[in-house]
């Protein structure tokens, strides 16, 4: 009898959270849909969780700021309704980009090269039950361990659901093509970065280098930007395996039109973007988020520069590679491209 019973109850189990996972995409279409005020584990000082905040706000009511977010998603929405026909399913592995936070009822989608590190330090102080108080105390490198933090790909469907409902979601986004020099600068023309060099500096050379060097060849470390842009333009290259993450599409990344996005963040405003958000979760007093002074940021100037090279045939196309993230997140056609 119970033998015969175990099939079953899986069957009924993972039916029932694959209905689950439909469920949610139906209830998710209508940012006002009720599911959204549904408790969290977690109560701040007022008692609610920071999407209760947000959305039954009274101390942030009218403010610019909040205006200003709920303009961001409209757009996101608008754009993903008039750009996406199909609705496919996510599935777990969708969702290895979103850091949870059950202690506050939190999901950030990280975007490398879009303050990540800082944001994965908050992460683990929001998550770390009094192990850390300062995020800077955290070193870098440890931010990216991935056992210190727990993605939403780790959790059942039934789980996963829950928090898609019921935690705030948000995301930091970047100038695409800011983001993508800043990833070029960073793996390919950084000495110490051997590993990239070695991974895909080797590949990009053999294959978009006439008569490369034999040291070239080998070591993979001397990658002009063009030759990167070829890389990412060849067909063969997405066919082979995805975009790493650093210049993978955010809209690749984080599903901004199946998870819909509370709060979309930017790296033109981080700071400000930032305090909001730890203002919703009733953290801002307690958790400040580190403010960088790296003099070595990419700028947008410098972005222009490294495009300088590019020939506008190549330029569209790259621009077409990243058309989605210019339109979901509201950045116009750079001024320096030649591609009208
Ligand atoms: C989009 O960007 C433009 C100019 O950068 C700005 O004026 C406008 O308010 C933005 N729209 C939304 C919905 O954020």
């Amino acid at each position: 009898m119970r033998r015969s019973r175990a099939p079953r109850v899986a069957l009924a189990a993972c039916l029932g959270s694959f209905l689950l996972v439909v469920f949610y995409f139906q209830s998710s279409l209508n940012p006002a849909a009720e599911d959204r005020v549904i408790r969290t584990t977690w109560q701040g000082k007022a008692g609610r969780s920071p999407l209760q905040a947000l959305y039954e706000s009274d101390q942030f009511e009218q403010s610019s700021l909040q205006a200003v977010h709920q303009q961001r998603r409209e757009l996101l929405s608008n754009i993903c309704n008039r750009y996406t026909r199909k609705r496919r399913l996510l599935r777990p592995d969708d969702l290895r980009h979103l850091v949870v936070d059950d202690t506050h009822g939190l999901l950030y989608c990280y975007v490398p090269k879009v303050a990540c590190t800082n944001w994965k330090r908050v992460m683990m102080v929001l998550t770390g039950q009094g192990k850390y108080q300062d995020p800077l105390e955290i070193p870098a490198n440890e931010a990216h361990v991935s056992s210190n933090l727990r993605t939403l790909s780790e959790y059942s469907i039934p789980e996963i659901n829950h928090r898609l409902r019921s935690y705030l979601k948000f995301i930091f986004v970047r100038e695409p093509f800011e983001r993508l020099v800043s990833a070029y600068r960073n793996k390919f023309t950084r000495s110490y970065n051997t590993a990239f060099h070695k991974r895909y500096g080797t590949k990009i050379i053999r294959r978009h280098r006439q008569e490369p060097s034999d040291k070239a060849l080998e070591r993979g470390d001397d990658v002009r930007f063009e030759e990167f842009v070829y890389y990412l333009l060849d067909p063969r290259t997405q066919r082979e395996e995805p975009f790493n993450e650093h210049w993978e599409r955010v809209h690749s990344l984080c599903h901004p039109c199946i998870v819909h996005y509370d709060v979309v963040g930017k790296y033109e405003t981080l700071v400000e973007d930032a305090n909001y958000i730890l203002q919703l979760v009733g953290a801002d007093t307690t958790v400040k988020f580190p403010s960088s002074s790296k003099t070595t940021r990419t700028t947008d100037d410098m972005t222009a520069q490294f495009f300088q090279d590019i020939s506008p045939f190549y330029q569209r196309r790259l621009f077409n590679l990243y058309k989605m993230d210019y339109l979901l997140f509201n950045y116009s056609i750079p001024s320096y491209l030649r591609i009208r």
